[in-house]
């Protein structure tokens, strides 16, 4: 539809219609099923009411679009075509591993892959927004959303954030009716509840916000993403869903945002609950000022924006409107309603779970291994733990996937030519004592014994939060009780989020972390355990030694007491007395089965100014006869600076594959854009001076490299 059109569409509509785009409901307001993922409240909205909303979130089948979208449109007088959207996180029907898994390739073009798979089986079942990706800055893996983040590191998220958004919209949306428009998410702030618990209390400085929360939503936004989902949090004492500044100054100004500002769900509403609003009337017109286009599932567009609507605020509804017709437009929904939408029953789409098990064996992260892995044909192998038949694998954000469909552990291992015996438990974290000897007896006399042990999707993701974050008691009872009877354990975990391992891991000789791996898990981590796919995984959050370390990131400040290796027992410094305070696994860390070094390290130069970079070029190596991928990472420290800044900070990194016994000569390039920070004016730009440059591994590892100076041009 061209412009003018809509223009003339839009003086078309009454009020009621117009208000009506604004609101967004699940489909049971139309149909049967759907997904709720919030509280429902009750309405009895009369029926003409109902066919003047403008979109719908968490359909479930084509045909349930269909239905709704054809009964709509003939019952609607404007016939404006609904906009259907959906929490396709990690896939639609084949579940990917989830996002904090996906990050632990440090690989864009697996992220971006896996969103454009992701968008082809969504798009064929009529959605055309996915409230995708989540781009909250993480540091507290008490919070169960971390399974949906990027982790702890700002540089690597604007990087897989952008990779969602190019996934999911494609080059232009009107012309790829595979492509679902993106909606970044949640705006802002939301991974910093305090105490890690859901929904909680945020409370972040300007510069804190502006250095670390704010550059992934800027990502996703110069990457096209058609929507922003205000978070359900305070910012500065003001929830975000009726932050004017945060949603005018800062979203709509500072970063440029034309598209389309929806709440989460019932955030309007839950203004009374935070009690900054009376009632509902009063939480419309919070959020309507402060600049929310579309209500999710509250009443409370839909019963009072009515009455708010003036003379003064009418150019504004008429702006919102107007959105939400330019984002159905552009993806061509006045012409064609039922975009993408096939009829076709899902064929399992064999190439889809192809790649989902080849993205899982990359997401995979090996922690430990003290010569045990990979297994050897013919060993004796006992699986044994919670998780060795569980199907529950897929991630609290699995959409339509279907469990029944998932490869299990035990499903996996059954193809590979080991002597496997299996005892598995009902899903959950408590075994019995009972279960626990029959697995001790089933230990005995094996060659390896892999516990598959972890955590249960409903145990993560959204209002999903911790006190602790180590293994049920009983699993680690299990672990402790086999180790009796056999030293050769391999561990491997199912999580959501870092687990506190300090307890366990020195019973074990191997820890492989499979997160949530999706789909075809089971056949992933079949081929990484028998050595047919190498683990190549790379923590995108620290496991911490303990929960008391929380929040915590590697990119932490000195302080004025840094505690280093000659002062590390002092008493007058930064630390705790009962534990260490690195993590027990850091940031970037992750095993191979190949040996990979560096070697010759050579810089192109020391000094430089304006737009100039600096080349740092390094030999990777394979020490062993196993192909392999890494993840080599340069690190910055900004020496002396006007605002306080990280100890270190990741500034690039490459992943590269080696063939047994091969070496890569690499190079990194670095200008003056990479070392920038907020100053106290809000405005990111470098300071003149020194900064120590690290490579390696991991956080921890990298080493110093020597010392560059930057000097803006004179
Ligand atoms: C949920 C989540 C949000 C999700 C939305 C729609 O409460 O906070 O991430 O996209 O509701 O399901």
């Amino acid at each position: 539809m061209e412009q003018l059109e809509l223009l003339e569409l839009l003086n078309e509509m009454t009020i009621d219609e117009k208000i009506g785009q604004l609101v967004q409901l699940t489909p049971d307001f139309f149909s049967e099923g759907g997904e709720i993922t919030g509280p429902m409240q009750k309405w009895n909205l009369e029926s003409e009411k109902l066919y003047q909303i403008g979109s719908i979130l968490g359909t479930h089948t084509s045909e349930q679009v269909y239905s709704i979208q054809q009964d709509y449109l003939k019952k609607s007088r404007l016939s404006i075509p609904l906009i259907f959207m959906a929490d396709v996180i990690h896939g639609y029907e084949t579940i990917f591993p989830i996002p904090l898994a996906l990050a632990a390739t440090f690989d864009e073009a697996i992220v971006e892959k896996m969103a454009e798979l992701s968008a082809k089986e969504a798009t064929e079942a009529g959605i055309h927004v996915t409230f995708s990706p989540m781009a909250d800055y993480v540091k507290d893996a008490r919070w169960g959303r971390v399974l949906e983040s990027n982790g702890e590191d700002v540089t690597l998220s604007n990087a897989l954030t952008k990779a969602y958004v190019k996934g999911y919209q494609g080059e232009d949306l009107s012309k790829d009716k595979n492509r679902l428009a993106s909606c970044v998410k949640h705006f802002i702030g939301y991974g910093a509840a305090e105490g890690g618990r859901d929904y909680n209390t945020v409370d972040l400085s300007d510069i804190e916000i502006a250095q670390n929360y704010l550059p992934p939503f800027e990502a996703a936004i110069d990457a096209g993403a058609e929507l922003v989902m205000t978070s359900f949090n305070t910012v500065h004492g003001i929830p975000s869903t009726a932050n004017t500044s945060l949603i005018q100054k800062i979203l709509r100004k500072q970063l440029n945002f034309k598209g389309v500002v929806i709440s989460d769900w019932a955030a309007v509403v839950e203004l009374i609950a935070h009690r900054v609003a009376e009632d509902k009337k009063e939480a419309a017109l919070l959020a309507f000022s402060a600049g929310i286009d579309m209500d999710m599932m509250s009443d409370s567009y839909l019963s009072n924006l009515k009455e708010i609507i003036n003379n003064k605020n009418k150019e504004k509804l008429d702006e919102a409107v107007l959105r939400i017709l330019n984002l159905k437009n552009k993806l061509g929904l006045f012409e064609d309603p039922y975009r993408g939408l096939t009829k076709k029953e899902f064929d399992k789409n064999k190439n889809l779970r192809i790649s989902a098990c080849e993205i899982a064996e990359k997401c995979s992260v090996l922690l430990k291994n003290e010569n045990i892995l990979p297994l050897i044909k013919n060993q004796k192998v006992a699986l044994i733990g919670p998780k060795a038949k569980s199907r529950d694998i897929l991630g609290a954000w699995s959409w339509i996937g279907d469990k029944e469909e998932a490869v299990s552990l035990s499903d996996g291992l059954q193809k590979k030519d080991i002597e496997l015996s299996v005892l598995g438990f009902q899903d959950g974290r408590e075994l019995s004592d009972k279960n626990i000897k029959k697995a001790v007896r089933l230990a005995e006399g094996q060659d390896i014994v892999i516990l598959a042990v972890g955590e249960t999707s409903q145990e993560t993701g959204e209002a999903a939060s911790l006190t602790n974050i180590n293994l049920t008691r009983n699993q680690e009872k299990l672990i402790m009780e086999v180790s009796k009877v056999n030293k050769n354990i391999v561990l491997v975990l199912f999580n959501g989020r870092p687990v506190e391992l300090s307890s366990i891991e020195c019973f074990v000789k191997g820890i492989l972390v499979a997160w949530f791996p999706g789909t075809e898990g089971g056949h992933a981590l079949a081929n990484l355990l028998m050595g047919e796919a190498n683990p190549q995984g790379k923590l995108p959050m620290s496991f911490p030694r303990a929960v008391g370390q929380l929040p915590y990131t590697y990119a932490h400040l000195s302080t004025g007491r840094p505690q280093n290796e000659e002062n590390k027992n002092q008493k007058y410094i930064s630390r705790y007395m009962d534990e260490e305070t690195t993590p027990l696994y850091p940031f970037g860390f992750g095993l191979s089965y190949s040996d990979f070094e560096l070697q010759d390290i050579k810089f192109s130069k020391k000094k430089f100014k304006g737009n100039e970079s600096i080349s740092i070029d390094v030999t990777v190596k394979n020490k062993n006869m196993n192909s392999g991928s890494t993840v080599i990472q340069l690190y910055s420290q900004d020496i002396v600076t006007t605002v306080a800044r990280p100890v270190r900070e990741l500034k690039k990194w490459i992943k590269i594959d080696l063939l047994g016994h091969d070496e890569k000569r690499i190079s990194f390039s670095l200008t003056e854009r990479d070392l920038r920070y907020v100053h106290p004016n809000l405005k990111s730009k470098v300071d003149s001076g020194k900064f120590n440059l690290y490579l390696g591994f991991d956080s921890l590892d990298a080493k110093i490299i020597g010392t560059v100076e930057y000097h803006e041009s004179n």
